[in-house]
């Protein structure tokens, strides 16, 4: 392949504590990430899937270290990198749908607050031209009546709802990459099925959200090839 990955994750390994008491959770996983691919992780519960998808965005609790490893985006180790280019890249380069839907929005804000915040967090837009962003990011996530839902607080909306504001927020800045964690886990078939489409529709459209993460084989054979790393796979 002659384009350079998107993301190259070498060798990566996860422990959490230390000393004696260590317990290392993933061991060596290595895989990369072209522009414009999807590329799934598959692994049974408890392998590393959400631990490894974390550590791409250095998101993991300070308890976890890494003895081995190196993921490289942007032409940097992020392994290596601060907390400053972190949060550089954070929502804007590199969005994640997390696993709980429920916990990821604030209960205490609006629609428009949540989605406009993270635009407005990497761009440098005013108030109505943030608003329209989100108007815009809401219908194209499939919520009818966009403007009439700004004002909504998360438990007003229905469960896929609120999974499409997620996803709303998640591509507002056109992430080059975006990391989806189980993200139809709590909504029921119908809804989850739409959900993954609109991902599929993310990831083709233009450009953008192009690589996702996603432990289901059923996300898999809707999204792309299957990696599965022999290495990576925990003794047990
Ligand atoms: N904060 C933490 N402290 C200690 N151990 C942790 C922590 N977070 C995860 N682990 C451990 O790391 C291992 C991998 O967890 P992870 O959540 O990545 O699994 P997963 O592959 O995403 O599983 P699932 O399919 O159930 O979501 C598990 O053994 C888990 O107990
Ligand atoms: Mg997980």
């Amino acid at each position: 392949m002659s384009e350079a990955p998107l993301v190259d994750v070498k060798s990566l390994s996860v422990e959490f504590g230390e000393g004696e008491s260590a317990a290392r959770v993933v061991k060596g996983v290595s895989f990369n990430i072209t522009k414009g691919e999807t590329v799934a992780l598959v692994g049974e519960s408890g392998s590393g899937k959400t631990v490894s998808a974390l550590s791409i965005l250095k998101l993991l609790p300070s308890s976890a270290s890494h003895p081995t490893g190196e993921i490289w985006f942007d032409g940097k180790d992020i392994l290596k990198a601060d907390d400053r280019f972190m949060r550089t890249i954070r929502g804007d380069k590199i969005s994640i749908i997390f696993q709980e839907p429920m916990t990821t929005l604030n209960p205490l804000h609006t629609i428009e607050k949540q989605v406009g915040e993270i635009i407005k967090l990497h761009r440098n837009l005013g108030d109505a031209e943030t608003r329209t962003r989100v108007i815009d990011l809401l219908t194209k996530v499939g919520i009818r009546d966009a403007e009439k839902r700004l004002d909504s607080y998360p438990h007003q909306l229905s469960g896929g709802q609120r999974q499409r504001v997620i996803i709303a927020t998640a591509l507002a800045n056109e992430p080059d990459l975006l990391i989806a964690d189980e993200p139809t886990t709590a909504l029921d078939v119908t809804i989850q099925a739409q959900i993954l489409e609109l991902l599929k529709l993310a990831a083709e459209g233009d450009g953008h959200g192009d690589a996702a993460h996603h432990p289901r084989s059923r996300h898999r054979t809707a999204h792309g090839r299957p990696r599965l790393r022999d290495e990576g796979r925990r003794d047990r």
